[in-house]
């Protein structure tokens, strides 16, 4: 049954019904669309369009849909009407007969769907957010399991100063935590309430929407009816979030593949999380991660998708924007799946600790050091800058480490340089001595650590 059909004399082509009828994906929003009709049903019992009686029979009728479509949703979807509103409504009639055509009064489907992505939206947030938790509480494990443990640090994919696999996990912490807060924020910016809107002037029944609002959770009504029937800025924002973390999650996912190659081999994978060759039987492929770092194309395509369909769009609602819904749920679902897998990665990961120290020590990543330890002597950074620079070529050149040079060969270069230089270059004193906040020394990852773990806690 159509919610409309009285001014047509044709039923629809099969072929365009096919193209039109959204389905066989908003079924998703079911449960959404039950909850705001049970909203719609007490505000307009409130302004005597429905009596306590039929608004309770209605409520309850919508109580008990809500139970059946939640034991099976999927059957929803191939129910074989246009849309979830008509779905609702369908049922609904078949359950309280007559009383049932009466809850569409004063709405329109255009608020009603709205309202319906809005609270799917307010709903995805928060599992997501659970997810980066997790991901968070997974990560700081791992962190505070390697607080001691030397790594190679890079810059330009170059050795350039030794840091610790600590400092290197809670880099991705603090990036997650930022989409935690993006997260939060975008919540709290969608959480206006489009219904009473109507189809684009507001409704014509004399609803309380602040009341409305309340007793659906949002903070307030939206403030002009074209605009909330037309906004997917939430939309947007929520896949503009996702793309953000995506990145995060597919630079991490970069990181760790290298090293885990053969030619690093910093860390080894679990099995759990690789998978073999059908032709080559000594391998084993990170697909885990390298599916994370694939499936951000699909996360950014959705965001630049909806942002190429919303642009240009004329007020107020055009039914192009039936398709914000299938790369949004997709986009979602990806970002959710990747946010767990990422943590089970990271589950049973390990660090070849050998490999990592040998990699840290070469490429001489101390040469810093070794300016610094010369700035301490007296001498100009700049020149000392110099200095290091034609030590490191002349170590090169007799295919020695900086601290495999004897002090009479460091003299060539500066005779400030003692015997004392042997302790500065040390791999773990160079850690130690970027004690500043947000430094690598050790104490300040394991501030951090603690930091992030009692505020991960908390929520
Ligand atoms: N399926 C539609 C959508 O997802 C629902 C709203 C339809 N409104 C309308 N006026 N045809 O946008």
């Amino acid at each position: 049954m159509a919610l409309w059909g009285g001014r047509f004399t044709q039923g629809p082509d099969q072929r365009f019904k096919d193209f039109n009828d959204s389905l066989k994906f908003d079924y998703r929003m079911a449960i959404e669309d039950i909850d705001g009709s049970v909203g719609w049903a007490k505000a307009l019992c409130e302004v005597g369009v429905l009596t306590e009686k039929e608004c309770a029979d209605l409520q309850q009728a919508l109580k008990d849909l809500k139970e059946e479509v939640s034991k099976d949703l999927h059957a929803v979807a191939v129910a074989g009407d246009e849309d979830i509103h008509s779905y609702v409504e369908r049922r609904l009639i078949e359950k309280v007969g007559d009383l049932g055509k009466k809850l569409h009064t004063g709405r329109s489907r255009n608020d009603q769907v709205a309202l319906d992505l809005k609270l799917w939206c307010r709903g995805a947030v928060d599992e997501i957010l659970k997810a980066i938790n997790h991901l968070q509480l997974t990560l700081l494990d791992c962190a505070k399991r390697h607080e001691g443990d030397i790594f190679p640090g890079y810059t330009h994919l170059q050795r350039a100063q030794p840091v610790t696999f600590s400092h290197f996990l809670m880099a991705y912490a603090q990036m997650f935590e930022r989409d935690y807060a993006r997260l939060e924020n975008a919540r709290e910016l969608m959480n206006v309430c489009p219904l009473g809107s109507a189809a684009l002037a507001g409704t014509a029944y004399k609803i309380d929407r602040e009341e409305l609002a309340k007793s659906l959770g949002f903070s307030g009504p939206t403030r002009n009816s074209l605009d909330a029937v037309s906004d997917r800025d939430h939309v947007l924002e929520l896949l503009s979030c996702a793309s953000i973390s995506m990145i995060h999650l597919s630079r991490f996912a970069e990181d760790l593949i290298i090293y885990n190659s053969g030619e690093a081999n910093f860390i080894e994978l679990s099995d759990k999380v690789t998978s073999g060759s059908s032709l080559m039987p000594q391998k084993k492929n990170p697909d885990a991660l390298e599916l994370i770092r694939g499936k951000c194309g699909r996360v950014v395509g959705a965001l630049s998708g909806m942002l190429v369909t919303v642009k240009a769009l004329p007020l107020a609602y055009d039914k192009d924007l039936q398709e914000d819904k299938e790369r949004l749920f997709d986009a979602i679902d990806t970002w959710h799946d990747c946010l767990y897998m990422a943590a089970l990665v990271l589950e049973d990961l390990k660090l070849n600790k050998t490999n990592a120290i040998k990699a840290a020590k070469g490429g001489y990543s101390n040469a810093t050091e070794l300016a610094d330890y010369l700035v301490s002597k007296g001498v100009p950074f700049r020149e000392a800058h110099s200095i290091v620079g034609r030590t490191v070529l002349y170590a090169i050149q007799k295919g020695k480490a900086l601290e495999d040079l004897s002090v009479d060969e460091f003299e060539q270069f500066n005779n400030v340089i003692g015997g004392d230089v042997y302790e500065a270059l040390e791999l773990s004193n160079i850690i130690k001595k970027r004690d500043v906040i947000g430094g690598v020394a050790f104490n300040q990852t394991t501030a951090e650590i603690e930091a992030l773990t009692a505020k991960v806690k908390a929520r």
